[in-house]
This record gives structure tokens, sequence and C-alpha cells, in this order.
């Protein structure tokens, strides 16, 4: 079993990805940390314990940063994730309470207790990481790996023409993690957007007469028609956070480049993720991916 963090800013992917995760043998997640992202944190983090209820799971939850490292915080895009971060689907507060410890030192701990063993998979803004990184740089030589959702390396962005949500979200954190020295794995919408979770399999889900199916499926709902609005006729949603997760899972989903990428910080481009010929490469830029085998794996693994 390979030894995990998991950091979310739940979301309703990031609720899918959690799903899929908690249930892979492959993975002993360790905990979940979460940042602002798709929400407030305190949003972000109700919801991961909200998902974790839904699921019957118990796994510590510690909640992590609130605002980007330097840029003006953006707005919260409930037009795509519901007011509540989870398809307006969260009918009650949660009993299961979140961790003391933060994220930050959580991270840090972990890491200097279990050297070269942590894969941390990180699915929303990477602040968490960065502050870690800056708080004690000595980590960054003891992670075993860091598998990204984030960037859009060699196609369009997501939240403007040049950037995918997460690395838009707080671009000075992406670079300081890129430019770190962490070994890191860059899963972007350049396989993301290829990995369609079809809308037809919402009723299969509904038929199980489960209520954590239910809850899936009117939360994977809302997410779609959010999708319809941005990509007439797509018939479905991207799976982003579930595929870094698949990664981490069976890396043969997908084949990868390493690049030096870097990170506009300012300006309409602000969060364009570019591969560049110059400089070290040294993220492993994920280029292409075996969709319809992830999404059976998926699938069989979500409930
Ligand atoms: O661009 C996709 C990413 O941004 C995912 O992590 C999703 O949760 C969204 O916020
Ligand atoms: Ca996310």
């Amino acid at each position: 079993m390979k030894p995990v963090i998991l950091d979310v800013d739940t979301g309703i992917d990031d609720a899918l990805a959690i799903a899929y995760a908690l249930n892979s043998p492959e993975l002993e997640i360790l905990g979940l940390t979460t940042c602002f992202g798709n929400g407030p944190v305190e949003k972000t983090t109700r919801n991961t314990l909200v998902v974790l209820e839904q699921l019957g799971k118990s796994v510590p939850v510690y909640p992590g940063a609130d605002k980007p490292l330097s840029r003006p915080p953006k707005k919260f895009p409930t037009h795509i994730h519901g007011e509540d971060g989870l398809g307006n689907r969260v009918a009650k507060s949660p009993v299961m309470e979140a961790e003391s410890e933060s994220a930050v030192d959580y991270i840090i701990n972990q890491v200097k207790q279990r050297p070269n063993e942590i894969t941390i998979i990180a699915v929303g803004p990477l602040t968490n990481l960065a502050h870690a990184v800056k708080k004690d740089p000595e980590i960054v030589s003891l992670v075993k790996e860091v598998v990204i959702m984030g960037g859009a390396v060699f196609i369009k962005g997501n939240v403007t023409p040049y950037s995918e949500a997460n690395i838009f979200t707080d671009p000075h954190a992406a670079e300081c993690v890129f430019s770190s020295g962490l070994p890191v794995t860059l899963v972007g919408l350049d396989v993301t957007m290829k990995t369609l979770l079809p809308n037809t399999i919402l009723a299969d889900w509904r038929a199980t007469g489960r209520e954590v199916s239910d809850f899936f499926a009117d939360m994977t709902s809302f997410y779609m028609h959010a999708y319809e609005t941005f990509h007439p006729g797509i018939g479905g949603c991207a799976l982003h956070d579930p595929l870094a997760v698949g990664v981490v899972v069976d890396p043969s989903f997908i084949k990868k480049e390493t690049w030096n990428v870097k990170v506009f910080l300012e300006g309409e481009e602000m969060g364009r993720t570019v591969a560049q010929a110059e400089g070290e490469p040294k993220i492993q830029v994920c280029t292409r991916v075996e969709a319809d085998r992830f999404l059976n794996h998926f699938l069989n693994r979500l409930f």
C-alpha cells in the first residue's frame, strides 16, 4: 500500500476523488488536508467531513490555507460546485470534526516521520504545499512523489483562455512548488479533459437505492449541468481530481513527458503553465491517458 496525503478543496470532483481513493486498496490514505479553492476553507473542510460521513469512512482531516500566497483572492466558483460547494446537497452539519493540527504542520510532520515513503496527491490550489516547503525546505528531498491536478500545458485553460483553475487560484504557490525540487507529476487539463464521466451513469447510481449513491448522483448532476453550459453537447463532466488519484493507483493509465514548466504570475496570462525548451526539465507532465480503461476502473471502485 502506498501511504498518501490527499490535499483537497472539496468540491464535487474532489468528493469523487476522495471516494475513489478511499476505495482503492493500493492506497493507505493517512489524512486529508484542506485548502480554500472551490469555496472558503471552512466550507471545503466541512464538505470533506460530510463526504467522509456519507462514505462511512473515518480519516483525519486537517484544515489548511484560507487565502492565496500573494494574489488577491478570486471569487468562489459557486456556478460550478454550488453555493455549498457540493451541488447544494449538504443537508446537515457533519458530526465528525477536523483535527486541531494545521494542514501545513501535518504534511511536514508526516513526511519527516516517514522519509521517502509518502505520496502527496494535491487536487486544489497548491497553497498548503507551498507553505510547507517554505516553512521546512528539508521536506523537499523526503517526499516520495507529488501528483498534482493542475495546469493546462499544451491546451487552453478552463478559467481563462490560458489558465486552469487550481493554478490560477494561487499561481505563486504553484511556481513555488514547481521550482522547489519536489518530484512533481502534473495531471492537467491535457489529460483530464479526456476523461469524461457520461451523464447516463447517474441513473445506474440511483438504481442502487443507496443513500450514498443518491448523494453522489445529485451532486454530480449539478456539476454536469455546469459542464453543459460551458461545453454544449459534452454529455457529462471531466474527472479532473479522480484522475490524479488514478495516476497513483495505476501509473500505467497515463504517459508522461519531462519538461521545465514555468507559471505566469501576472497579467492576462496569469496562471498559465508553459513547457519551456530552456532550463532543467524536472516536471513530469501527463500528456496521454487511456481514458476508457481509467473510467471503468474508477466506476468499479467508486462506491
Ligand atoms: O480545473 C479543475 C480543478 O479545479 C479541480 O481540482 C476542481 O475541483 C476545480 O476546482
Ligand atoms: Ca479540486
